[in-house]
């Protein structure tokens, strides 16, 4: 199975949306899983356009707490309420701008799967720490800190997704070569922490219409998670015909 899987970020309106998710109905296919993660206003905007179709919705965040006073905050039992197949967490943005902790991300994990929402759980190393030649223990300790805290049982039911952060809304996606040995590299860390399941790994940064077929051809590549490209309808379809 492949997974292509839209992340609008911040973006969208609604009518755009209409027209974007007309397309996105059609782009399922046998053996492709297809996808978007939309802002919480339009999550019932694309439940009612993707009713009958194979494509799936999700959000981009969760609460790491229940209902109760948490000002500002959906949890995932009303995600679930909604028909959410998925939600993002730990994203190099909500790590950057928000301060997300592996701790926190561990919890998130933790409360979808207790709903039956699959979490997008987003790990990867900045630039710095790729020239530094630490990017194998960067994922390392993001991959530790969530299994330890989550349990080896939730964390089977996540998607990963590689996303280096100097390749995210760069334009420069990271070498299928650095995809592989990442991959292969995250794939072992799963087994060596006891993970049992087979748990897809997807990567994500810059990818479009023009590099998509190279990356899913990597071995150890499950799909993709897809940012800005996946706001325009016929880049989001070519990326899926390429899975
Ligand atoms: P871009 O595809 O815009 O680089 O973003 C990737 C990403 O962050 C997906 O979650």
């Amino acid at each position: 199975m492949k997974y292509v899987i839209g992340n609008w970020k911040s973006n969208g309106r609604w009518e755009e949306n209409a027209r974007l998710l007309t397309r996105v109905r059609e782009l399922p296919r046998p053996g492709v899983e297809v996808g978007v993660c939309v802002p919480f206003p339009y999550l019932a905007q694309a439940r009612e356009a993707l009713v009958g179709s194979a494509a799936r919705f999700g959000a981009q965040n969760v609460s790491p707490f229940g209902a109760g006073a948490y000002t500002g905050e959906v949890h995932a039992e009303m995600l679930r309420e909604f028909g959410c197949h998925y939600a993002i967490v730990g994203h190099s943005e909500r790590r950057q701008y928000f301060g997300e902790s592996d701790a926190v991300i561990a919890d998130k994990i933790g409360r979808l799967v207790a709903v039956g929402i699959t979490p997008i759980w987003c790990i990867g190393e900045t630039l710095a720490e790729r020239q530094a030649g630490k990017w194998q223990e960067v994922l390392a300790r993001q991959v530790r800190e969530v299994v330890e805290r989550a349990g080896v049982d939730s964390v089977g039911h996540c998607l990963l997704a590689y996303e280096p952060v100097w390749a995210i809304g760069t334009g420069i996606n990271a070498e299928p070569e650095d995809v592989e040995a990442a991959h292969a590299w995250v794939r072992s860390l799963l087994r060596e922490v006891g993970v049992r399941e087979h748990v897809p790994i997807l990567y994500g940064g810059s990818v479009k219409s023009g590099n998509a077929h190279a990356l899913f051809s990597v071995p150890g590549c499950d799909g993709g998670l897809i940012g800005g490209a996946s706001l325009s309808a016929d880049e989001f379809a070519a990326i899926a015909a390429a899975a």
